[in-house]
């Protein structure tokens, strides 16, 4: 192996022991199968350092070959279909869209509209398929409370389809505000640099693949997700959340609460100084800005971090943490507030 190509065999072996492990056993499996391969980490190496992501490549390969491969059919695949799998790979991204995430925004919300007392608009940065625009049209199951998801075809989006919504069930501290209803959502919107159609056969097949395999209650929900979007799709825009966000803030209706937010987003946005200057603008706008990321993507709000909290998100509101959150939306530990 050369030295480019030992180091993506040490991702891929890191991806396994610490990512997959425990998670997805076969991806576990296939991710070491690479690592240990000259012929498969040479053929990453000539990519993008960004696309030579282990959750991309697995994906790929998936999505290539209609179903998982075992980790001794890892090489006819890659000189069979290679040229497919490079095509995936250079044109697709990871754009998990996780709905899940919603249980742990609802409260937030639901506050929000408490305390300005008007309806939210609602602006999703790195918005995937939308699916996060939707956290109206989802039940939710914190544990020691409920919140069942609106009948089908009568909250907003209001659908002529009638679809099943999904329930999310996070495991929920005992003192996060949650709502008895679902905040009122008057207006939405999000912005993505590649927004991806839940009406497109592709790129729905592209969202199911990036869930890890084994994890079938979430791609189930995932599936109830999309059936909802699919009825009423939020409006999306292709744009960079760094550029083209002001225009999309100033189509907001004037008699609502106008609020920004992101999950699992600015991460992607590698320059610190890019995503202290968007931290700054959302903090100068009239907007209320809810960022759910991990801590390390806006450290001057996490405070020390404790090994913990270091698997968890952390929820922001206009810079100050709001609680702790899985990052797939599993858990949401309510941080009290002082004074
Ligand atoms: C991991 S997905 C998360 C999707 C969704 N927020 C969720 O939580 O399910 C990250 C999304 O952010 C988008 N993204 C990354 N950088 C962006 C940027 N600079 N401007 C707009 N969207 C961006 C990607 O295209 C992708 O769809």
């Amino acid at each position: 192996m050369t030295p480019q190509t030992s180091q993506i065999a040490a991702r891929y072996r890191r991806f396994a022991t610490t990512e997959a492990a425990g998670q997805a056993p076969l991806y576990e499996a296939l991710a070491l199968a690479v690592a240990a391969s000259a012929s498969a980490c040479s053929f990453l190496a000539p990519l993008p350092a960004n696309r030579q992501q282990p959750n991309l490549f697995l994906a790929a390969l998936r999505l290539v070959a209609g179903r998982v491969i075992a980790p001794e059919e890892l090489e006819d695949l890659l000189t069979e279909k290679g040229a497919d799998i490079a095509a995936v790979m250079q044109t697709r991204t990871t754009q998990t869209n996780e709905p899940a995430r919603c249980a742990t925004l609802l409260p937030a919300l639901a506050q929000i509209q408490d305390q300005t007392q008007r309806p939210i608009a609602l602006i999703e940065v790195g918005a995937s398929a939308g699916l996060c625009l939707l956290p109206d049209a989802y039940g939710y199951d914190w544990g020691h409370a409920t919140l069942p998801a609106p009948p089908s075809g009568t909250s907003p989006p209001v659908s002529p389809v009638p679809y099943a919504p999904p329930v999310f069930a996070c495991k929920t501290s005992a003192n996060a505000p949650l709502p008895r209803q679902h905040p009122d959502i008057v207006w939405r919107a999000g912005l993505d640099l590649n927004p991806l159609d839940v009406n497109n056969p592709e790129d729905v097949a592209w969202l199911e693949t990036l869930v890890w395999p084994g994890q079938d209650a979430r791609l189930a929900r995932l599936r109830a997700a999309i059936s909802v979007a699919q009825a009423a799709p939020p409006r999306l825009c292709a744009g960079d959340l760094t550029r083209d966000l002001a225009p999309l803030m100033a189509e907001a209706p004037q008699g609502a609460t106008l609020v920004v937010f992101h999950t699992a987003v600015l991460t992607y946005v590698q320059n610190q100084a890019a995503r202290d200057r968007f931290a700054q603008d959302m903090l100068n706008s009239q907007a209320v800005w809810l960022s759910n990321e991990g801590l390390r993507v806006f450290p001057q709000y996490a405070g020390p971090e404790t090994p913990r909290h270091a698997d968890k998100f952390l929820l922001l509101r206009n810079g100050q943490p709001l609680a702790r959150t899985g990052p797939h939306g599993q858990s949401l530990d309510w941080i009290d507030q002082v004074g």
